[in-house]
């Protein structure tokens, strides 16, 4: 079915509905309203004045902004002019209704701080000309909110082959869902970046996109990123994409999708199971402080593109992803702040930015993948660093072995970037020696995890003793 076609149909599927839809007895498309309130969480939580509604229908999105926002100025777009109609008969205030195309918006560039679309888009023929569409006429840092349908691939792939030619047989204009893969490519293609991307309970696909602040200069580039960085991503993102994934990180996907490099080289075997391992590690460890604490302050050193809030947060802690001014600025382009989650600017060897944080809770600090980059003497200046600044705390820190340095050139993922393994050690004891304060409370090597999972890495954990492989220890101070 061409193009036209779909249209044709949705036209005369929503001319139908147009007078029934806001009855409260509007058949299938009452659960259409199931999606209003996750729209609304994320409107609470932006900063809009002008508002663009694309796909509105009668308008009930709109009339619910209208009374939660009455100050901001609505604009709804839709297909159907009958939909219209009756959106402008509604006569609410500070709104205007057009009809309109999705993927051919009749408005300027940059009109909108704010776009939101539900249950429209998987009638869509062309939905890349869409998120153009949406990138274009939203204005640098503007927000598009869209809800629709997703599922998993074979659930999908039944309900494109079955139930949407089913649902034009019997005259509706249905085309097509996506998988959240497929939607965060039509999103980064268009240039814009996605900030949540979701599938939820009952099919539900939620996400928030950002158009970057300067449409080029703010996207990431491939040189944004420190090579060392490019491998932890590089692997969680490639494991996230597998079937049945042992660690998910669903920020690490976006970003490599964005920068579109080939990063096969960054994922080799031992790497990418040491890395998995690491993460399954540092979660388990930060967890049991958090059980232990649930109110402290966290604080990710040197965080990178890290995002362990989300696979730890238990809706209390305060949490802090601190790294060099640079790097944060990076991370600002693919991160925002959240509740109880704050970008900070600081150095892990010196400890003028800890004065910004609450002092009156235990403090755990984690740092993954950042003491291997350092001399004995900064890791020693870090360490003061700490206990200096927080009279009590918990340090979750990967601990470099001497082996690792030693071969540092021939190790699988380092060998292929700049970088080098500065100092390392045997125990953890060495960290006591180098800052008495701290107490090795325990040390694990990434082997122990790292056998679980596949033969081959079973058989490098018993080959090669544990000092080997990366450790993880938990200080206290
Ligand atoms: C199920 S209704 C959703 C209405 C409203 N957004 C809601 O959630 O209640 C889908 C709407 O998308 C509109 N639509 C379909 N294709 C469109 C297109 N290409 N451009 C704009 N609107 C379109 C239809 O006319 C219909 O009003």
């Amino acid at each position: 079915m061409d193009n036209a076609r779909y249209k044709e149909l949705s036209i005369k599927e929503f001319t139908k509905a147009a007078d029934v839809y806001d009855s409260g007895h509007a058949g299938i498309y009452e659960m259409c309203k199931d999606d209003y309130p996750p729209i609304l969480d994320e409107l609470n939580k932006a900063d809009f004045e002008n508002l663009l509604d694309v796909g509105c229908g009668t308008g009930p999105m709109i009339e619910l902004l209208a009374s939660e926002f009455p100050s901001r100025h609505y604009t709804g777009l839709d297909l159907t002019p009958r939909m219209i109609e009756v959106a402008s008969a509604k006569d609410i205030e500070n709104a205007c209704f057009v009809v309109g195309d999705a993927e051919d918006l009749p408005f300027d560039d940059a009109s909108f701080d704010v776009i939101i679309c539900a249950n429209s888009f998987h009638h869509y023929p062309n939905p890349q000309a869409f998120f153009n569409e949406v990138a274009r006429v939203l204005r640098p840092d503007g927000k598009l909110v869209l809800r629709d349908y997703t599922a998993p691939a074979p659930i999908l792939w039944l309900m494109n082959h079955t139930e949407m030619p089913l649902a034009n047989l019997v005259g509706h204009g249905d085309v097509r869902a996506y998988t959240t893969g497929e939607v965060r490519a039509f999103c980064t293609a268009s240039g814009l970046v996605p900030v949540t991307l979701e599938a939820q309970k009952k099919f539900r696909l939620h996400l928030v996109a950002r158009k970057p602040a300067s449409s080029e200069g703010e996207r990431l580039q491939f040189g944004d990123i420190q090579e060392t960085a490019l491998v932890t991503l590089a692997i969680r993102a490639s494991e996230t994409a597998r079937s049945n994934p042992r660690i998910r990180d669903e920020k690490a996907s976006e970003i490599i999708d964005s920068l579109g490099v080939d990063i096969s080289k960054y994922d080799p075997f031992l790497s990418h199971e040491g890395v998995v391992a690491r993460t399954i590690m540092f979660a388990d460890a930060l967890r049991a402080l958090i059980e232990r604490y649930p109110n402290a302050v966290c604080i990710n050193l040197g965080c990178g593109f890290d995002d362990k809030f989300t696979q730890v947060d238990n809706g209390r802690i305060e949490w802090f992803d601190v790294d060099l001014p640079d790097q944060i600025a990076v991370r600002r382009k693919v991160f925002e702040d959240r509740p109880r989650c704050t970008m900070l600017e600081g150095d892990a060897l010196e400890g003028a930015w800890t004065e910004q944080l609450p002092k009156d809770r235990p403090v755990i600090v984690t740092m993954e993948g950042v003491l291997e980059y350092f001399t004995k003497e900064q890791t020693a200046t870090c360490l003061h660093m700490l206990c200096d600044s927080f009279e009590h705390g918990w340090l979750v820190a990967e601990m470099n072995s001497m082996f690792m340095v030693r071969h540092s050139r021939q190790h699988d993922a380092i060998k292929n970037t700049n970088a080098t393994f500065k100092w390392g050690t045997d125990s953890g004891e060495e960290f006591v020696e180098l800052e008495p304060r701290l107490q090795l409370i325990s040390e694990e090597s990434y082997n122990v995890e790292m056998r679980k999972h596949t033969l081959r890495g079973k058989l490098f954990a018993t080959t090669f003793g544990k000092n080997v492989n990366n450790r993880l220890a938990v200080f206290a101070w």
